[in-house]
């Protein structure tokens, strides 16, 4: 057990990615493999104040908000703040034409104003235990146990699987409110044991309003030079003992661990930062076929969104009620569409793809050296490059669904109901409760829902799923697909409908369960999904090899680069990056300032761009430049800054900090010149987007009137 284990501790730590600053690193880790480069480049934290299992650490004021952003903790009454895109999808559910939080913003001026979010949670990272050593111990003793059976792996497998179960269970039971997973890393080479707890009772606390939380909207998006106030305030509160418990007005702001400090000091070019968050994916250890594969399948999504996007747009710029409606959907959908739009430009532009066969080439040549790499590693990236040939017609028409008619939202709407439907009879409802279960089920998602547009949407989505599908993935509704008429069909599904509207599902469900279960939507659906079974069916049968091989590519990579430090690709976990503020120069001749100020939201201001008007307190300010104790030492107002730290999405609304740990900012974008990031960083090009906390508490305090809020925090200065 010592020795492999061992052996993958060594792989795991000495392997490494030679460029400075690159990197999402394991927590864990820190001590062994960057605490020396931190300290040299100016961290005065041991890696014990980062993360600890015994004692409070940074890692305690570190959290998962919702299901894909970071947030941290800045107050010991459980303040929070992460981006205002990511408190987006919230602001936008409590908001109606009366009340347009995010439109006009809101501060509540006491806790009474706290708004409660249904749904929203908190999750804390509680520990993280490599359990790779064990569980490849228990594999290999199972094969030897087994080596007679013909389906010896099956059955090893199997017994991993229940001791991972196991472990789950055991870890749930000595951690009382807490959850644990097993995640893997190095495409399936370690695994990690982490324990969570998460709280549900999260409370909204304030933003600025769209026109500074999302200055700039979709044509500043994923670009510098950069004036986005992106941020957004909420509050974590817990039962009396400080444990998670469901919304209740008898709850209290829980009491952290421990919390962030905030730096008023600013930061200089060349000035140590570091970023702890929740990056989502990264592709780094993909090869030169699948990442052909990935950006084949960007041309599918974009013109669909492109598509969607448009619709959306006339209706929203049409009537302010409907942009609020669809606010979120859109910003969700328009953030994917130029990230790979960008992705694919700059794949062009840094020839992403023959720099991975380069590296595959000197990979394979150093596998061919010995007889021994040969065995293990010779025929991994042919046999990816197989699976990828395999899969790619399967997948490219599964994007196309996806990203066409599945975005029907009457489909979504009759699909979960149905779907709820099911489950409520499965759990031995009757009809009728049934029915009404899946009604409340769904109920809620009307309030943002409108027919029109939707309708709308749907022809032109059939439309372009017809253009596009291929003669297998022609939908069966009953007559000639090529050639149907796609708005008559979808002017009948519409008018007959009982999706349309939540009354006329109210009414169908109290006085004609038959219109129901009769549903024009529902036969659509039944057409989609046998297409969309199919398409599964054959992408997952290359699974396994795919993982399979990915895991001895990978494992071979480790080998190779042996005596170098390595992390893992992002998968939602917490990780650690570090690095410096630092300008760029984009293209000959240009360089960009690694920050921003005031004067470049007056320049940009345009009073007939929705995305770019300035609210006219903010001007006020500006001229009068009050700026209370935030602004920097030459009197001007900071926005944002740049830095080069190794992030990606999901670490939205992270901490940035300085060498004391303390909180100088928010990461909340990348930039345009390096958004091929996810599969290779870019140390000349990639930098990291942050929101200065300056601004942050300038914009709480002297915009907001919120003041009392800063009150709460620990300033430094
Ligand atoms: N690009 C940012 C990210 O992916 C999201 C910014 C949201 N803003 C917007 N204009 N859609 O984290």
């Amino acid at each position: 057990m010592k020795k492999i284990f061992c052996l993958f501790l060594s792989l795991a730590v000495l392997f490494t990615s030679a460029r400075a600053d690159e990197g999402m690193w394991l927590l864990p880790l820190i001590q062994k493999m960057n605490a020396k480069t931190m300290k040299d480049m100016g961290c005065k934290l041991t890696p014990e104040e980062i993360y600890s299992i015994n004692n409070s650490s940074l890692k305690d004021a570190v959290v998962q908000f919702g299901g894909g952003c970071t947030g941290e903790i800045i107050s010991a009454e459980g303040l929070l703040v992460t981006n205002h895109h990511c408190g987006y999808s919230s602001i936008q559910k409590l908001s109606s034409e009366d009340h347009n939080y995010l439109e006009d913003g809101y501060w509540a001026m006491e806790s009474s104003e706290e708004i409660p979010v249904p749904g929203l949670t908190v999750t804390f990272l509680q520990k993280m235990t490599d359990v790779t050593g064990m569980l490849s111990k228990l594999r290999k003793e199972s094969l030897k146990q087994y080596k007679d059976s013909t389906n010896k792996i099956e059955l090893a497998d199997s017994v991993v699987e229940a001791e991972r179960k196991n472990l789950v269970e055991q870890a749930e039971k000595d951690n009382e409110g807490c959850h644990a997973e097993i995640e893997q890393f190095y495409n399936g080479n370690v695994f990690y044991l982490i324990i969570y707890k998460k709280y549900k009772d999260v409370r909204f606390v304030g933003a600025p309003p769209a026109s500074i939380g999302k200055f700039g909207g979709e044509t500043d998006n994923w670009m510098w030079p950069r004036h986005t106030g992106d941020f957004s305030m909420f509050r974590v509160y817990a039962g009396k003992d400080n444990e998670p418990a469901e919304y209740s007005v008898d709850n209290v702001p829980y009491k952290p661990k421990d919390h962030l400090k905030i730096s008023l000091n600013g930061v200089n070019n060349g000035d140590f930062t570091m970023i702890m968050g929740y990056p989502g994916r990264t592709q780094r250890f993909q090869t030169a076929s699948q990442l052909e594969e990935m950006i084949t399948v960007h041309d599918i999504r974009i013109a669909a969104r492109d598509l969607r996007q448009g619709i959306m747009l006339k209706f929203m710029e049409a009537d302010p009620a409907i942009r609020l409606k669809y606010a979120n959907k859109y910003a969700g959908s328009a953030n994917g569409y130029k990230k790979w739009i960008g992705e694919k430009k700059a794949f062009g532009n840094l020839g992403i793809i023959d720099e991975e066969k380069g590296k595959e080439a000197a990979f394979t040549k150093w596998v061919n050296a010995r007889k021994s790499r040969k065995e293990k590693y010779g025929q991994a990236l042919q046999n990816i490059s197989e699976s990828v040939d395999n899969s790619i017609a399967a997948e490219k028409s599964l994007v196309l669904l996806d990203e066409s008619i599945a975005n029907i939202e009457l489909i979504g709407l009759s699909s979960n109901f149905n779907g709820a439907f099911k489950k409520a009879v499965k759990n031995g409802q009757d009809t009728s409760a049934a029915l009404q279960t899946a009604y409340d089920a769904i109920k809620g998602y009307y309030k943002d829902y409108y027919e029109p547009l939707d309708r709308k949407e749907a022809s032109a989505l059939l439309s372009f799923y017809k253009d596009n599908a291929s003669p297998d993935c022609y939908l069966d509704l009953g007559g000639d697909f090529k050639n149907m008429d796609v708005d008559a069909y979808v002017k009948n599904m519409f008018d007959n409908s009982v999706f349309t509207s939540g009354q006329k599902l109210k009414n169908a469900i109290s006085e004609d369960n038959e219109k129901v279960f009769k549903d024009p939507a529902r036969d659509f659906i039944k057409a989609i999904i046998g297409i969309g079974m199919k398409l599964i069916m054959e992408e997952t049968a290359e699974d396994d090899t795919l993982q399979q091989n990915s895991r001895i590519y990978t494992a071979g990579l480790m080998e190779w680069n042996k005596g170098k430090k390595s992390y893992p690709d992002a998968n939602f976990t917490m990780r650690l990056t570090y690095g410096t503020v630092k300008p760029y120069s984009p293209k000959d001749a240009v360089t960009y300032r690694s920050y921003t100020t005031m004067k470049g939201i007056m320049e940009k201001e345009d009073s007939t761009n929705y995305e770019f008007k300035v609210p006219s307190k903010l001007k006020k300010l500006y001229e009068a430049k009050d700026f209370g104790q935030y602004a920097r030492k030459d009197g001007r107002m900071p926005i944002c800054f740049l830095t080069n730290n190794d992030i990606t999405g999901g670490n939205s609304g992270s901490p940035v900090m300085n060498g004391n740990g303390e909180l100088i900012g928010l990461a909340f974008d990348g930039n345009w010149e390096s958004m091929s990031s996810d599969v290779m960083f870019e140390p000349e090009l990639q930098r990291c987007i942050c929101v200065d906390i300056r601004y942050v508490l300038f914009l709480i305090d002297k915009y907001g009137g919120a003041g009392y809020l800063v009150k709460e925090m620990d300033l430094v200065q």
